[in-house]
Formats: C-alpha cells, sequence, structure tokens
C-alpha cells in the first residue's frame, strides 16, 4: 500500500513508501530477451519477456513501472491487447497464467542528464539501474525480488561504438546490414545468472582493455577486464592488481570463488555514485579506477582497492544473494563494506598498517554517520519508511551497517577464535546453504549467522541485538570506575541511553559488546579477573552489555587501573568517561591497543578545543589565544619523535579532531568560533613543535621509488603533514626558507602524493608561493580530469581567512573546466565547499546560503541525485547558533517552496524543516 502524502507539501507524486506495506510480485518474470539499437537522439529497445502468474498471491493487473519512455508497441502472446496508464505504470488486466509480452519503446539517453538509466557520456552509452533505474530504459517489474535470465542483444554503429558490452558471456558477434550512417555491427551476451533488474547493464562505445587471465585453485579459467578510454590505459595496473588480489581474498576468506568466465570493469567521468556492481560487468566512476603515480595519491590508491574489492565482493553478497526489497538494502552494502574493510586489513602486512585502517574508517563513521544519526536525515540501519530510496544510500546503510555485521562478528567469538573470524566464516557458509538465488532480508542474514554460532552470545542475544537494525540514533555508553584498595578490586559500571531520533521517541536498551582493557602503572595491560572467576585473563576482553546499566567487578588489583574502554571501537557508540589529563596521557604513551591509544590523544586534543571554544574570545581578526597546554605539546613531540610508531599512525594522531567532528561535540555551533580555535591549535602545533616537525620531514620525506604500499605512503603522509605545519610556522616567524623548499619539492616531486602535498602546504598556509604553484599545477594537469578536480577541491576547501573563500569559489564556476553537469566536477567545487569547509559557508552575512540555495535548485533540474545530497549540508541547521540558524532555515524554507522540485530533493528538505 501507498500512503498519498500531503500534495501541497509535496508535490504530486511523492509518496511514503512503507516497510510493513511488502507484498510478494503479483507476477513472475522468467526470461528477458532485450535488443537495444543504439542512438543517442534515440534508442530503439525492444524487450520480449515470459512470466507467469505468482500463484502464492491473489489474481490481479500486471502493473509494470516506467519512467520517461514512449510507448511504441505491446503485444502479448504476438497479440495486440488492450493496456492503460496508471500514472507512469503500465497496466494490463485479463491475462493468462503464463504468457508472452513484447514491449517496444525508446528512450533519448543524450538528454538523460539524471545519469540513471541508459545515457551518454563522451561519446559512449552507460547504464545505471540501481535502485530503480531500468524503469527508464523499458517497462519492467522493477523490484529486486524478480530475478530473470537476461539476453541482450547490442545494435549500434561500428565506428562510434566498437566496443559493445552487456552482463554474462559474449555468444554471437558480427557485422549488419549498414545503416544511414554507415557500418553497424551488433553483439549478443547471454546471462547465465538470474539477477534482479537493478543489476542490468549496458556498455558501448570507444574503449580499450587490460585484460588478465587467470586460474582458480580449483584450475578454471577465468578473464579480467578493465575497459577504459584509449589514453587512460597506462591508469590501469592498480585496478587490475585490486580485482586479482579480491579474487584471491574471497575464495581465501570466506570459500567464495568466482562464478563467471569473463569479469569486467568499465570506467565513466560522468557517474552519481562511486562504482556498481552490476553482474559480471561492474560500471565505475573513473574517481575509482584510473591511477598512476603521477596523477594519483596514495589515498586515491587505497580508495581503489577498496572500492574495486566492494564491488567484487557483492557478486556473492548481493548478486547471488540480493535484497528482498529496498528496505533491506544494508544486507548488501553494509555486509559488504565489512567485507572490503576486513579485505584491505587483511591486504596489510603489519598489524600496525590494520590499525590505522580501523582508525580511518571509524573517523568516517564518527564525522558523517553519527551526525546524520543526530540529524533530520537519521533513521535506521533497516529503514521503515522512504520517499526516495536513492536518498537511503547513506553512511548509516553502508558504515553503520557494517559495525552492525562487525559487532556480529565479534558476539561469535570464542576461545579458540578470539576474534569471532572463524565463527563468522561458518555463519557465511550457512547463509549461502540456506539463501544462495534468492532475495532475502537482513533477519534471514543475522538468523544465519547466530544459528551458525549456537552456543555464541549472538546467538543467546539475537532478538535483542537485532534492535540495531530497527533503532536509529547513535548510544551513548557512559562509564564509572571505582578502585576499593582494601578489597583489591575495581568497578565499572557502564550505562546506555540512545536519544530520540524521527519517529523514534523512546528506545530499548541494545546489546553492546565492549572491548576492555585495564592499564596498570607502568602502562602493561592487567591481567583481568573478574569477580567470581577462578583465574585471570591477559589482555582485552569483551564485555557484553545488554541492560540500560551493568557493573563488572575485576578483583586482585594492587593500585587503581586506567580503563581503556571500547577497545577497537567495538560498538558504534559514543562513550563517556571522565578521564583526567594525566590518565589520557598515560594511555596516549602506553595502551597496547592501538584505537585507543589514538582515542586518547584526540579526547585531549577535543577537551582542550571545547573548554578553549566555552573560555576564550575571537579577536576581531579571526584569531584566539593559545589552546593547547604543554602537557598535550610535549606528548605530541613524543609522539612524533617516538622511534618505532610506524610514521602513518603518526600522522593520525597529530591530525587535529575535524571542525566537524567538534561541532558534533557541541550543544550549540558557532562554526566561526570552531574555526578560530581549530586554526589557532593548528597553528600552536606548527610554532611549538617546529623543530620536531623539521626532524619528521628529514626522516619521512624520501620513500625512494614509488609504490603505494601502507609503510610509504605513511612516511609521504607524514612528511605532507610537516611541510603544511612547516609553511603554517613560517606564517607567524616570516620565515621564506620552508615555503621556498615546499614550492620546489612541488616542482621536484616524483609522484602526485609528494606534489599534491606540498601544493595543499601552500594553499592550506595562504602563502603567496600558492598561487603560482595552483597555476602550474593546473598547466601540468590541463588534460588530466581527475587532477582537475583535486585542483579544484583544493581551492574551495582551503582555510577560510576573513571569508575569502566564497568569492574564490564563485569565480572557479565561471572557469572553461567548470561544468555543473559532471557531478565530479560539480562536487569538487560545490559539495567540497559547502559540506568540507564549515567556516566558509557558515558566513555571518548568510551569503554561502544564498549560494547554496541557488546551486541546490539548479542541480535539481539537472540531476536531482547530485542535488538531494548536497542539499544536506544545512542537515545540522538546528543546532547552529544565531544567526546562522534562523539564516539558514530560511534558505532551506526557500528551496522547500519551490514547486518543481524532485522527490529527491523535496525529501531532504521537507525533513530538514520537520525538525
Ligand atoms: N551499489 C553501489 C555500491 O555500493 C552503489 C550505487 C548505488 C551505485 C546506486 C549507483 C547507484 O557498490
Ligand atoms: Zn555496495
Amino acid at each position: 500500500m501507498l500512503q498519498m502524502i500531503d500534495d501541497r507539501e509535496t508535490g504530486p507524486g511523492a509518496v511514503v513508501i512503507n516497510r510493513a506495506d511488502y507484498l510478494a510480485p503479483a507476477y513472475w518474470i522468467d526470461t528477458v530477451d532485450l535488443c537495444f539499437d543504439l542512438d543517442p537522439a534515440k534508442t530503439r529497445v525492444l524487450n520480449k519477456m515470459t512470466l507467469r502468474r505468482n500463484p502464492d498471491v491473489p489474481a490481479q493487473p500486471l502493473k509494470l513501472d516506467g519512467e520517461e519512455l514512449n510507448l511504441a508497441r505491446v503485444l502479448v502472446n504476438g497479440q495486440g491487447t488492450s493496456f492503460k496508464m496508471e500514472g507512469s505504470q503500465l497496466v494490463l488486466c485479463d491475462l493468462p497464467d503464463a504468457f508472452e509480452l513484447e514491449i517496444f519503446t525508446t528512450t533519448c539517453p543524450s538528454k538523460n542528464t539524471k545519469l540513471m538509466g541508459l545515457y551518454v557520456s563522451n561519446d559512449s552509452f552507460f547504464t545505471q539501474c540501481e535502485a530503480e533505474g531500468f524503469r527508464r530504459i523499458t517497462y519492467f517489474l522493477d523490484r529486486p525480488d524478480v530475478m530473470a535470465s537476461y539476453s541482450v542483444t547490442l545494435r549500434a554503429d561500428k565506428a562510434k561504438y566498437p566496443v559493445l558490452l552487456s552482463n554474462g558471456n559474449l555468444v554471437a558477434h558480427g557485422a549488419l546490414e549498414d545503416g544511414a550512417n554507415g557500418a553497424r555491427h551488433f553483439a549478443k551476451w547471454v546471462d547465465p545468472h538470474k539477477k534482479p533488474s537493478y543489476l542490468f547493464a549496458l556498455v558501448a562505445g570507444q574503449l580499450v582493455s587490460r585484460e588478465q587471465r587467470i586460474t582458480s585453485r580449483a584450475g578454471k579459467e577465468h578473464l579480467l577486464q578493465v575497459y577504459v578510454r584509449p589514453g587512460d590505459l597506462d591508469k590501469t595496473e592498480h585496478a587490475m592488481t585490486s580485482l586479482m588480489h579480491s579474487v584471491a581474498w574471497d575464495e581465501a576468506r570466506f570459500g567464495l570463488k568466482l562464478d563467471l568466465e569473463r569479469f569486467m570493469i568499465v570506467a565513466t567521468s560522468d557517474f552519481n555514485m562511486g562504482a556498481m556492481e552490476n553482474k559480471g560487468l561492474n560500471i565505475f566512476n573513473t574517481k575509482y579506477v584510473l591511477a598512476n603515480q603521477a596523477t594519483a595519491t596514495d589515498v586515491d590508491f587505497s580508495n581503489i582497492e577498496s572500492v574495486v574489492g566492494h564491488e567484487y565482493f557483492h557478486n556473492w553478497t548481493g548478486n547471488r544473494i540480493t535484497c528482498r526489497d529496498w528496505f533491506q538494502l544494508s544486507l548488501k552494502e553494509g555486509l559488504t563494506v565489512f567485507r572490503d574493510q576486513e579485505f584491505s586489513q587483511d591486504l596489510c602486512a603489519e598489524a600496525s598498517a590494520r590499525a590505522v585502517k580501523r582508525i580511518e574508517d571509524v573517523r568516517v563513521l564518527r564525522t558523517a554517520q553519527f551526525p546524520e544519526d543526530a540529524g533530520p536525515m537519521a533513521h535506521p540501519v533497516r529503514p521503515d519508511s522512504y520517499i526516495e530510496i536513492s536518498n537511503f544510500y547513506t553512511v548509516t546503510i553502508y558504515e553503520k551497517g557494517a559495525e552492525v555485521v562487525r559487532m556480529m562478528q565479534t558476539l561469535v567469538a570464542s576461545i579458540n577464535d578470539p576474534l569471532g573470524r572463524d565463527g563468522f566464516a561458518r555463519g557465511m557458509t550457512l547463509y549461502f546453504e540456506r539463501h544462495d538465488g534468492q532475495a532475502v532480508t537482513c533477519d534471514d542474514f543475522a538468523q544465519a549467522i547466530a544459528d551458525a554460532n549456537p552456543m555464541s552470545d549472538l546467538a543467546r542475544l539475537l532478538p535483542q541485538f537485532k534492535r540495531w537494525y530497527s533503532q536509529a540514533g547513535t548510544p551513548r555508553v557512559e562509564a564509572l570506575g571505582a578502585y576499593d584498595a582494601t578489597a583489591r578490586t575495581y568497578t565499572l559500571t557502564l550505562s546506555q541511553t540512545c536519544w530520540p531520533t524521527p519517529g523514534q521517541p523512546v528506545k530499548e536498551p541494545f546489546v553492546i559488546p565492549v572491548g576492555l582493557g585495564l592499564l596498570g602503572v607502568d602502562g602493561q595491560d592487567l591481567p583481568l579477573q573478574l569477580e567470581g572467576e577462578t583465574s585471570a585473563l591477559a589482555g582485552t576482553r569483551t564485555l557484553v552489555l545488554t541492560q540500560d546499566s551493568e557493573s563488572f567487578t575485576f578483583v586482585n588489583l594492587d593500585a587503581e587501573p586506567v580503563p581503556s574502554i571500547l577497545r577497537g571501537f567495538t560498538a558504534p557508540v559514543v562513550l563517556e568517561f571522565d578521564y583526567t589529563d594525566a590518565q589520557l596521557l598515560h594511555l596516549l604513551a602506553h595502551d597496547s591497543d592501538p584505537f585507543n591509544r589514538w582515542e586518547a590523544g584526540q579526547r585531549l586534543a577535543v577537551n582542550s578545543a571545547v573548554n578553549a571554544i566555552k573560555s576564550i574570545a575571537v579577536s576581531a581578526d579571526g584569531t584566539c589565544a593559545n589552546v593547547l597546554n604543554d602537557a598535550y605539546l610535549g606528548a605530541m613531540r613524543e609522539v612524533l619523535r617516538h622511534p618505532t610508531l610506524d610514521s602513518a599512525f603518526k600522522d593520525l594522531v597529530l591530525t587535529l579532531p575535524s571542525e566537524t567532528y567538534l561541532a558534533e561535540q557541541l550543544d550549540v555551533v558557532d562554526p566561526q568560533h570552531i574555526h578560530a580555535v581549530r586554526e589557532a591549535m593548528r597553528q600552536q602545533l606548527a610554532t611549538a613543535l617546529k623543530a620536531d616537525w623539521e626532524a619528521a620531514y628529514a626522516a619521512n620525506h624520501d620513500t625512494g621509488a614509488y609504490t603505494p604500499d601502507p609503510e610509504s605512503s605513511g612516511r609521504r603522509a607524514l612528511a605532507g603533514m610537516a611541510l603544511t605545519h612547516l609553511c603554517l610556522a613560517a606564517r607567524t616567524s616570516g620565515d621564506a626558507v620552508w615555503p621556498g623548499k615546499t614550492l620546489q619539492r612541488f616542482k621536484d616531486a616524483g609522484n602526485m602524493t609528494d606534489r599534491f602535498n606540498a601544493l595543499a602546504a601552500l594553499v592550506s598556509s595562504s602563502h603567496p608561493l600558492a598561487d603560482q604553484a595552483l597555476a602550474l599545477f593546473h598547466a601540468m594537469f590541463k588534460d588530466e580530469a581527475l587532477v582537475i578536480d583535486k585542483w579544484f577541491s583544493l581551492q574551495t576547501s582551503a582555510p577560510d581567512r576573513g571569508g575569502n573563500i566564497l568569492p574564490a569559489v564563485k569565480q572557479l564556476m565561471k572557469h572553461a573546466d567548470f561544468s555543473l553537469k559532471n557531478p565530479n566536477r560539480a562536487r569538487s567545487v560545490i559539495s567540497t565547499f559547502c559540506q568540507g569547509n564549515p567556516a566558509g559557508f557558515h558566513r555571518l552575512d548568510a551569503a554561502g546560503y544564498h549560494f547554496w540555495c541557488e546551486r541546490v535548485i539548479e542541480l535539481d533540474a539537472l540531476n536531482p541525485q547530485v542535488a538531494a545530497r548536497l542539499a544536506r549540508a544545512l542537515d545540522r541547521w538546528s543546532k547552529l547558533a544565531e544567526p546562522y540558524r534562523s539564516n539558514a532555515r530560511q534558505a532551506i524554507t526557500r528551496v522547500a517552496a519551490r514547486t518543481d522540485l524532485s522527490k529527491d530533493t523535496l525529501e531532504v528538505v521537507t525533513r530538514a524543516l520537520g525538525q
């Protein structure tokens, strides 16, 4: 059932879809035979399907989804038939129980700026069907629980579209009779696997490919291909290597083999998202494929590895077992993010590199997902309703969903399997035994993991554990410690609360695994023995909090320990413990858990920042007095000078919490004040540690021949960070040496990471040399779109000084290389500014909000998905101090007042105002 919401408020056709209203489809589609005559202005699509009535539901008309299609012909069993249109659906009545349906439509790919369905990019054809794009190609039951066998014939001009690809195996190809414009050809593809329509794909154009033949452990041959535009072949090696690693890893860790003769990746520069897991024919944003050392940074290399892995892992988690309905999206996304995170960690040679990856993942969760969970778009990992499903491809579904899967792994651990890896792998095996080839729910997944581990905490607590799927909001865990010197015991009391979220005023307690260690005065882990136990366990153990409040008493402790709570970030919660600075310094110096060691440094910085925001005034020029104390500076110096810690880890510890993260720690947010305080902290770190930054640069700047491995990328990151601080220090000292060296480094660099870091050091310290370097950089890379994106976003994310960034952004939008139609480019300028530069965006004069308002409206007419994401820049408006708050609300109201908004943007702004 669909529920209409008030027409005046949401425009016609904006209906709320509810999870509780799920009904099985009235018909099944067994086979689909598609024939495309590809033409940018008018592509003809002939769709022949075989259907049968679903005997499990009452007889009813067939209603097929369609959008922006020109319908030419409908035949049932070869005969003309009567049909009607209900909204955008094609409705057929009085059908036999089984029949053949033939539908002929046309579309105009060249005018498709939404990039959903069939579209043209750089004269090639691409498709994007998830979640509901297939209905823009042909009339269909466009829902993931309808799985069919596809065969696809592509016909096109041979010179313009030499490469014709679709899912599965190539079974025929050849010449056609000449068309009006010259020679034409065709290719026919058959997919051996049944699939939902959202996994359909086709590609046609002038492309070249890197190929690799591999033989599986079982002796099977497979062909791997990476297709790109001619000229980009020298940027495909890393994607191919990552793909080969992915194939090997899924087989080694989960016993999941490649089930296709041919696996293809195709890159396009016009793409709304990161990449798409179409069966056997993944389509990627170029950003996550193309890399060589001259054009891509270490971060790009590592993102490519994880996105290639992610899409490949979907071949099992998503494609072989798919979602029953879109409310189950995290069934495939949360699980697949968990898998790609584990993949990246398993590829690390060193334990310290694994820890760095974990910290990076948690940082994303806390800076992006926690705010989402506290704002107007908060939704459970399995949402209850939506207006536009595209709006629910969120950090909650992806990153929090991955944490929920990670907690399952933690909760199936046992003495012989302390991390739960074996238990979890057994659960995956059972999941595939039960559900391979099906469209299922998150319940089915959790049940399989629990059933495969009947003695586990997960099995014991499953119904309560599943509250992670149904309740939105980030739980807060408050911890209190009490040491009893006479009894030699330490009692840790853990209490949980979760604030209301839209539609969920009251929350029930969650199951929260809490990794715990206790540090002695010497910094060593103490043996942990709970009251009533006969022996102690060394190191970390997992407490499982299930009640509102629970106490755990540890015995045989000679002195008060320092607790290291939530080690490894075992649950997606906010941990509150009233640490003294001395305790945090102790953890920072000694904790055996790298995550909590890093976290101690972050807490110290957050405390200083929050105190300063409450007590220190900002002077008229936007600066403020010293924020950091000597103890903190001393600790940072020690980390920077540490003889054995990884450079990558040092880089993370020395990175101050972001302005967005700091804002989340406050009840009322003044973005200018936060910015001034954080900039003061950066400046202080730069000046006070100048000699140490020089030493760090000296020790890290030479990383030899370029390879993107964690060890040498960590050293490049730390060298870059040192340069930034040395240029910052030069601001106050007037020193010209380091900015000069930085410019030289920029010019001489042997790879993009070093070059870009040097450029960023000049830009982020607003040094006069920055303009020269920026101009040079543009000239060097004017033909490399992805590098030009970096050039734009570096400028739009630069630290605001006296309101200088918004005028620069407006100027950049007039640059010949700017385009609103290309999502990567539009995001590099507009989203980077509105979502990645709080102080530039939140201006006292509200000019940032005016800018946002205009861009959202402009973009919405072109590409609703990109617009709706930008619209979320003001999600947290109600936390802002005045006058930001009122001005922001006015801007949102102005967008919401438009009568021609897409349902994507409409849903976002309506929810924002609903707060
Ligand atoms: N399913 C894709 C992924 O996570 C993301 C995506 C969603 C891409 C919708 C395009 C459109 O891998
Ligand atoms: Zn995914």
